[in-house]
């Protein structure tokens, strides 16, 4: 029997990286088209570092078996795109019923939450907070502080991601502004559709 080799990682706070990681991707500025409501300090944003490295994730991923686990480290750059707070594009796990968590080891982050149904919930994430993102929620996070914001998380290996599901509602239902105190608020996001009550039914139904 070829057993699975135990690994081990150590997560660097100044890169935001877990050395050690067996894959790596990374989203830059230009990659991010689409997520913000203000388009025109989007493409400011851009001009200025459109191939520069918005957020990164390092990873050890063992397999993809059902039962298995991926555990990784991201990283986001500080920021703001107009009013709107520095995001992930987030996504609903391919297979929905898959949950995740996810610690804080630096920075001030908010988990955005949407159940596909329309409810939110927002999590604030500083160092060591741990947060249990619950299957069948679509999952964002949104980094509020003026540092970089660094997490750990661990998922099913089996869950894979879908992108898809928030460009199709027009975005999540709520966007993470500057309250104007150097805070953040949520705040309604106007482009955003309720999704049919069949499309949630069809989406709860994937429960393997
Ligand atoms: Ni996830």
């Amino acid at each position: 029997m070829a057993w699975f080799e135990p690994g081990v990682g150590r997560v660097d706070i100044a890169s935001g990286r877990l050395e050690g990681a067996t894959s790596r991707y990374v989203k830059t500025f230009r990659d991010l088209a689409g997520l913000y409501a203000d388009e025109a300090a989007f493409n400011a944003v851009v001009a200025e570092k459109g191939d520069a490295v918005a957020y990164e994730v390092t990873d050890f991923k063992p397999s993809a078996n059902p039962g298995d686990m991926i555990i990784g480290v991201t990283r986001m750059e500080p920021g703001k795109v107009g009013n709107e707070y520095y995001m992930t594009r987030g996504h609903i796990h391919a297979r929905p019923n898959r949950p995740e968590m996810y610690y804080g080891e630096a920075g001030h982050g908010i988990m955005l939450l949407e159940s596909p149904d329309g409810e939110i919930r927002t999590i604030e994430i500083l160092p060591k907070t741990m947060c249990y993102v619950p299957p069948f929620w679509i999952h964002r996070s949104v980094n509020v502080g003026p540092e970089p914001l660094v997490m750990t998380f661990a998922y099913p290996a089996d869950s894979g991601q879908d992108y898809d599901i928030i460009a199709k509602a027009g975005g999540m239902r709520v966007r993470i502004v500057d309250d104007g105190k150097g805070g953040w608020t949520a705040v309604e996001n106007a482009s955003y559709r309720l999704r049919p009550k069949e499309l949630v039914e069809e989406i709860m139904a994937k429960a393997d």
